[in-house]
């Protein structure tokens, strides 16, 4: 969906950043700004500050920094369009969908529409209590033991006994048959003859996207003995439903998953809901599929640790450790928690409450003691051959590790606890690291995270004094200076092309318009690096040193006008070095050639002159460090 930039400007200006950050992170006041623990890495002393003036953010540890968009895309993790839409939600705008739309969001939008309506509707029909069943989803969810606030934060639901329960419900609404058929709510009779409920007599269980839109129904039956169909019935795959890259209970757990930095996995509905309301909420559902990678690098965006918690009996170790190869490979520690037998975690949570759930999960065991425990289950280290195949086995799970340093950190575990010489392990490492995946060294755990655009801090900016102090006066329009600074040297001048590349941004903006509006830039720079580089420049100060800031001070800007002057000079006498150094190379050549040099001499002599001039009429105004050019800081 498009939305027009006006609307975008409306949404942006009724949103404070500093409103929308304090959600997710403390902010403490400092001097003009706000600091706060950055939410992006972890960090022990603030560098993440936020400017409720220029309404931007920036980490100075991590280099992360954005507007109040850039925030909610990357603290939630979505588009920049769900970013737009979740903050006209929360400023109470509504946003129109307009004709200009691409077909393919149109169509997720009306798909979300039936989702929504559905789920409201079963909602609603929750103490209906009709066809075979005899009792209503309320009291079938209550003799779960689902409080009446589970129900509601679940969104759990009734689809009566009928076959155009939903159907009638929803064309009263004005919802169109066909999109009620592509959300995988209704079918079309076999004859042609119109069209029926998918789901009938069922308990539903609404599916949510990590932003909290519905979009697929789980279903269970309410009596064991009801002969029709499996217990659970699930929407079909639709446009905005790709099983495995869904995970339930994500978009409620997500937080209680940052928070802890470690996931759950469990098996069931019943499962995540009976423990999200015992009070162990770090907890997500594959809903009975086996782990796809997907799902895992969904909730790699929330957690480092992920637990599977699985049923002791054969088929629960042996998704167990599908999953945990999955989660090995997408860099996440991976640890296994089982479960007495007889129990899935839904039972066990309410039988033992969440202490003892705790309990278990804090004695989950490493993926090699899980695998370990897996074959000496089935008495295969009696024998030399069994052994191999288990500690085999293990080397393979290691494999799948990118870290180098973190593999060899358990081949020595195994090696310990085996009594296997190392080198025996890392020949056996080296075969199946080669097969899966070539290039060994060199991509680290860390390097995957990022890649992955999880919590590991690329470094802070780094730029040129000077070309930092020239960006910041064009992107704070200035318009005077700006004119001073390009008659003097040239865009192409400044060394550092990410500043060259948002001087051009910034310029070609001032000339077209008039003026830069710098939060709404934000928005139109993609590219990561510059966005990075352009809120580091609007929001550091020249007060970054941690003494004054920790003493809450604020400091008065330096002249503006004496700074540009600096800067200017301070790059021309770098392009002025680099044209002698340049010159002097050229000089060697040709004197080596045995050529002439006296046109090198010359242009020497005159570059040097230049310099010098240079220096001398600006040694007073060189940028000074504000420790020294303010001594009396105001209070
Ligand atoms: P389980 O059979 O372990 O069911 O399936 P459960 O979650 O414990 O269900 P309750 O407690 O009896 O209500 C685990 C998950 O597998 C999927 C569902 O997502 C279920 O939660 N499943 C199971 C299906 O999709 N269809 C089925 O027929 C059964
Ligand atoms: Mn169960």
């Amino acid at each position: 969906m498009r939305i027009p930039d006006q609307k975008i400007d409306e949404i942006r200006s009724s949103s404070d950043i500093v409103d929308v950050i304090s959600a997710v992170v403390r902010l403490k006041k400092r001097g003009k700004s706000y600091i706060g623990l950055c939410p992006f890495h972890q960090e022990k002393t603030p560098s993440f500050t936020v400017s409720a003036e220029k309404q931007m953010f920036h980490c100075f540890g991590c280099a992360k920094g954005g507007n109040v968009f850039t925030f909610v895309m990357e603290i939630e993790h979505v588009s920049f369009v769900e970013a737009v839409r979740s903050l006209a939600e929360r400023a109470g705008i509504v946003l129109t969908t307009e004709s200009g739309q691409s077909q393919k969001q149109t169509e997720f939008e009306e798909l979300f529409a039936a989702c929504k309506f559905a789920a409201q509707h079963f909602y609603k029909n929750l103490d209906t209590p009709d066809g075979p069943v005899g009792k209503s989803a309320l009291e079938y969810f209550h003799s779960r033991g689902f409080s009446d606030a589970t129900i509601n934060s679940f969104g759990l639901g009734y689809s009566k006994n009928s076959w155009d329960g939903l159907l009638t419900a929803a064309q009263q609404e004005g919802i169109p048959v066909a999109h009620l058929v592509k959300a995988g709510l209704v079918r079309a009779r076999d004859d042609g003859s119109g069209h029926y409920d998918y789901f009938r007599g069922r308990a539903m269980f609404p599916i949510f996207s990590a932003t909290g839109r519905v979009i697929a129904f789980g279903a269970r039956k309410m009596r064991e003995d009801d002969p029709i169909q499996g217990k659970y019935i699930n929407s079909p795959e639709t446009p905005v439903y790709n099983k495995s890259r869904v995970l339930f209970g994500l978009f409620q757990s997500k937080e209680a998953i940052r928070a802890e930095e470690t996931a759950l996995m469990v098996e069931g509905y019943a499962d995540l809901i009976s423990l999200f309301q015992a009070g162990v909420q770090n907890v997500v559902a594959s809903s009975g599929t086996a782990l796809t990678e997907e799902q895992v690098k969904l909730v790699g965006k929330y957690a480092r640790t992920i637990v599977l918690v699985y049923d002791a009996d054969s088929a629960g170790s042996q998704a167990a450790v599908r999953g945990l190869d999955i989660a090995l490979e997408q860099g996440l520690d991976v640890h296994i928690a089982s479960l007495p037998p007889g129990h899935d975690p839904d039972s066990f949570v309410r039988k033992q409450g969440a202490k003892e759930f705790r309990t278990l999960v804090e004695q989950a065991v490493s993926f090699i003691d899980f695998k370990a425990g897996m074959f000496a289950a089935r008495g295969r280290f009696a024998t030399p051959e069994g052994k191999t195949e288990a500690v085999r086995s293990i080397v393979q799970s290691i494999a799948k590790i990118n870290d180098e340093l973190k593999r060899n950190f358990f081949v020595k575990a195994v090696a310990d606890k085996y009594q296997i010489y190392e080198s025996v392990l890392y020949r056996e490492l080296e075969r199946w690291v080669a097969r899966d995946k070539p290039p060994i060294r060199g991509s680290s755990f860390q390097d995957r995270r990022a890649a992955a655009g999880t919590s590991q801090a690329p470094s802070a900016v780094s730029l040129p004094t000077a070309e930092r102090e020239i960006l910041r006066i064009v992107c704070e329009n200035r318009t005077a200076l700006i004119n001073e600074i390009f008659s003097a040297i040239s865009v192409d001048d400044l060394s550092d092309a990410r500043v060259r590349k948002l001087v051009q941004i910034v310029l070609e903006r001032i000339e077209n318009t008039g003026s830069v509006d710098s939060t709404a830039l934000v928005n139109e720079l993609e590219d990561p690096d510059l966005k990075s580089v352009y809120t580091d420049v609007m929001l550091s100060r020249y007060d970054l040193s941690k003494g004054w800031q920790e003493m809450e001070v604020e400091i008065e800007e330096p002249d503006p006008a004496k700074i540009a002057k600096a800067a200017v000079a301070a790059i021309k006498r770098k392009a002025l070095r680099t044209e002698i150094e340049q010159n002097h190379n050229l000089m060697s050549a040709a004197k080596q050639r045995g050529e002439e040099t006296r046109p090198f001499i010359e242009r020497h002599q005159e570059l040097s002159r230049t310099l010098r001039n240079l220096e001398s009429v600006n040694s007073k105004s060189e940028i000074q460090n504000p420790k020294q050019e303010n001594q009396n800081p105001k209070f």
